[in-house]
């Protein structure tokens, strides 16, 4: 059986640190309030005069590639993973395809938009096409710009003070070694709670002869409105359940997970899932505190740091976890 194994992780983040004290200039928040309520103590935010969505891919790609020692020549599909995209059509993918001089080569591009569950999501699309044949190299990336969607104000200060930029990236390939590679992945959706997380303008379901209008400028439906002690709930629920069936599905138990990677949404939705499994500490990687919510690039920064670090060794069993909007949940189960 052909099976899919991650051969190179990157990430990029942009250079401009902007901590909780810078947040306290701009809004009635706190740093106290922040780490207490999410753990986060910085994020980045991109450089508007050089960083872009499929930039920042094409950078964590670029980093994914040295270390799998792979060509870029040698992808043959782009599955890219993010809600705040450098246009609202085409998708980023086409764009990161040109970035990276593969334009010529005609290689195929596909744009997924499931949020924090974006990546994990993407890993399962690039998982089928190296099983069945059609593929023997697949990059995955997860890439946003959320500062520039940001609130800076009293009213979204909930949100605004969650979220980061960066981004980050997985070189797949096909191989026959049994045993090895992406096991399994396991995607779920609820869109009972669609309205819970979400950006409404500007949609094209809003019984609106135009799509954008001059007042929408002050309201604040064109930015995210987030139910976050609902989110919350939901989010610890449905960490639980997926990180349960990745496991029962391989045969294996919770002692068998070297690293768990979860979506990195809050430190305290982190602890929460570390505690319930009854994981030392030092198996569930976290750097929210570093790069606060970079909803689908949270995963491959997280998994491309852990791998620089020595955290994820050859023959590693490590699970990835995500969870958000949608509400969208999924995980996988990696034999490194
Ligand atoms: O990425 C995937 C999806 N997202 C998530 O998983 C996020 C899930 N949700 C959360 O992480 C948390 O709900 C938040 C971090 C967003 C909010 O934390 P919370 O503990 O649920 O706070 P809250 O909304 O219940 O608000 C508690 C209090 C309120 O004040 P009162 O009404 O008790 O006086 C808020 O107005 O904290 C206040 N508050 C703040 N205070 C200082 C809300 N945001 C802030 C802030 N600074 N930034």
């Amino acid at each position: 059986m052909r099976n899919s194994r991650i051969v190179g992780v990157g990430h990029f983040v942009p250079d401009q640190v902007v901590s909780n004290q810078d947040l306290e200039k701009l809004m009635d928040t706190s740093n106290d309030w922040i780490i207490e309520r999410t753990g986060i103590s910085e994020r980045r935010f991109f450089d508007h005069t050089k960083d872009t969505c499929a930039n920042m891919g094409a950078r964590a790609t670029k980093m994914a590639l040295e270390r799998a020692h792979v060509d870029a020549s040698e992808i043959d599909l782009i599955v890219f993973a993010t809600i705040t995209p450098d246009y609202m059509f085409p998708g980023s993918g086409v764009l990161m395809q040109r970035e990276l001089g593969l334009d010529k080569k005609t290689i195929a591009a596909i744009d997924i938009r499931n949020a924090c569950s974006g990546f994990v999501y993407g890993l399962s699309i690039a998982d089928q096409f190296i099983k069945t044949g059609m593929y023997k190299t697949v990059v995955v990336v997860g890439a946003e710009i959320q500062s520039s969607a940001l609130e800076f104000s009293d009213r979204q200060r909930h949100v605004s003070v969650i979220f980061g930029d960066g981004a980050g990236a997985a070189i797949l390939q096909a191989s026959d070694v049994a045993g090895k590679g992406i096991l399994s992945t396991h995607m779920h959706a609820d869109g009972t709670f669609a309205e819970e997380l979400y950006v409404r303008d500007p949609g094209s379901s809003r019984k609106r002869e135009e799509r954008l209008t001059a007042d929408m400028l002050d309201e604040v439906s064109i930015k995210a409105h987030m139910n976050g002690n609902l989110v919350f709930k939901h989010a610890v629920v449905r960490f639980m359940e997926v990180i349960a069936e990745a496991l029962q599905a391989n045969g294996k138990t919770k002692e068998d997970i070297d690293l768990l990677v979860p979506h990195q949404a809050n430190l305290r939705i982190t602890n929460f899932i570390q505690q319930k499994l009854q994981l030392d500490e030092s198996k569930v990687y976290s750097n929210i505190q570093r790069y606060g919510n970079t909803t689908a690039a949270s995963i491959p920064i997280a998994l491309s740091e852990a791998w620089a670090e020595g955290k994820i060794k050859e023959n590693d069993l490590v699970c990835l976890a995500a969870f958000g909007s949608g509400f969208t949940w999924a995980s996988a189960l990696i034999q490194w």
